[in-house]
């Protein structure tokens, strides 16, 4: 059983990178490997738009992005967090899920001929795995980051986690890293890697 905790807030020490911790000690706590990933200083370039991997069954663009896919795709439980950059997710998570949800999709399905329509029949490389988002700003906008990461979750066949109250952080005026002063906040994340362990748990039964 095993937790990949990816972060895209692209400083060293990040309000996000807390959040993502204090919910995978959690899930250490209830027997769960986790693993934690931040995209600082990582490659990866946004998807291209060139549709091989239809043909290839993997991203043709060369960078740390197949390392980290990789890593997705064994875990049995994923965890996106993102600062909010205007009412938004990052543009390096960005990158990761647009790659990580075409290529992951054409992995296991075959284009069909043009008058035919799509069926996905055999999901994605991601199906029947549990996941769910963490968004952390200052002030506003947590709700579109947290939507676009549902979006994401929910069209790529992924079951989603939920918590007490939505798993929103609040920190970081003039960035400072200041997330442990949410405790509400913290206890929310605990809670979410409480739900998280319990049904990864009935799904391994
Ligand atoms: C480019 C940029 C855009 C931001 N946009 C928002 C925003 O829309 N709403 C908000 O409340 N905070 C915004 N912030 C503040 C960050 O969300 C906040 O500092 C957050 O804690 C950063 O997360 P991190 O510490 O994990 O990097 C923005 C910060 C930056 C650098």
């Amino acid at each position: 059983m095993k937790v990949v905790g990816i972060v895209g807030s692209p400083r060293a020490e990040s309000n996000t990178a807390y959040f993502m911790k204090v919910t995978l000690e959690v899930l250490e706590k209830q027997g769960i490997q986790t693993k934690f990933i931040s995209l600082r200083n990582k490659k990866i370039q946004p998807c291209t738009g060139c549709y091989q991997c239809i043909e290839a069954k993997r991203c043709t663009v060369k960078d740390d992005f197949h390392d980290i896919f990789d890593q997705m795709v064994e875990a049995d439980g994923l965890l996106f967090g993102s600062p909010v950059y205007h009412a938004s997710i990052t543009a390096d998570l960005k990158a990761l899920l647009d790659r990580a949800g075409f290529s992951g999709r054409w992995a296991v399905n075959e284009m069909k001929e043009k008058t035919e329509n799509y069926n996905w029949q055999k999901g994605t490389v991601f199906s029947g795995k549990v996941a769910a988002p963490i968004t952390v700003a200052r002030r506003a906008g947590h709700d579109f980051a947290f939507a676009q990461l549902l979006m994401w979750m929910t069209v790529n066949d992924l079951t989603v986690i939920g918590s007490n109250y939505w798993n929103v952080g609040m920190a970081g005026k003039g960035g400072a890293v200041d997330a442990h002063e949410d405790t509400e906040g913290v206890s929310i994340m605990q809670h979410l890697a409480q739900n998280m362990a319990y049904v990864i748990k009935q799904l391994k039964k």
